[in-house]
């Protein structure tokens, strides 16, 4: 139990440390169990990790060809939309390194079947290698928004979102008994704006969802800038 957490002066800093974190979970999960399942998150503090993977060392070092990708959520746009999680991280890496296309699970529809792929935890849990959440200023994480009922969902891999209160309303999500059934999950935060959520959410302020963001078996870090963290 309990988290890490490191602060970095800054934006660029922060995708090059999240870079570097993922990086080596990758090439441990890859060589310990053959392969890696990755959830990769949505919004735009991630883009610039996901950039930073898409350029060398790591776009030549890592085993791409055994990574398969998931992500925390959705927004119910379509794939090629601008506000498309999907079409965020395939401009900044998928479309630059060698993932096979069908290693790759956008989380549309009822993603149940793909996720059922993943190697499962003893309670049956998809059990992620690596899963990366941003956070809102309201505290939510992936589209678990404050007093939705999707933060309650106990046994279901995804909820539906259908009136969140950051556009678009319509999202899917991953639950919390799957982000915490997670090997590794990596929080990115950065800006002003998330400093009050960020010391709740630190704080393990039960009113925010992204405080019951707590893996069972498994490690919780936080990598956020300098304004984020209040310094
Ligand atoms: C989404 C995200 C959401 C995001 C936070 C932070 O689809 O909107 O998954 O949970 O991580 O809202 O967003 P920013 O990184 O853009 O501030």
């Amino acid at each position: 139990m309990g988290f890490n957490t490191r602060i970095v002066p800054g934006p660029a800093e922060l995708a090059e440390a999240a870079a570097a974190w993922t990086a080596e979970r990758i090439a441990s999960a890859v060589g310990v169990r053959g392969a890696c399942y990755l959830a990769l998150a949505g919004g735009e503090t991630p883009r610039g990790c996901y950039e930073r993977l898409a350029q060398p060392p790591h776009r030549d070092a890592l085993p791409w060809p055994s990574l398969f990708v998931y992500w925390s959520d959705e927004r119910q746009v379509p794939l090629d939309d601008a506000s498309s999680n999907y079409a965020m991280a395939k401009a900044a890496l998928l479309d630059h390194v060698p993932i096979p296309p069908e290693h790759v699970f956008p989380l549309v529809g009822d993603p149940t079947a793909a996720l059922r792929r993943i190697p499962a935890d003893a309670g049956g849990r998809p059990r992620f290698d690596l899963i990366h959440l941003g956070l809102g200023e309201d505290g939510h994480t992936a589209s678990l928004f404050p007093n939705s009922p999707a933060v309650q969902e106990a046994r279901a891999l995804v909820a539906h979102v259908h009136d969140a209160p950051k556009p678009p309303p319509d999202r899917v999500t991953l639950t919390l008994p799957v982000l915490n059934a997670g090997r590794a999950v990596l929080f990115m935060v950065q800006g002003a704006s998330k400093r009050e959520a960020l010391a709740r959410v630190l704080r393990r302020d039960p009113a925010l969802p992204a405080s019951h963001v707590q893996p069972l078996d498994g490690e919780l870090q936080f990598i956020v800038d300098r304004a984020a963290a209040g310094g």
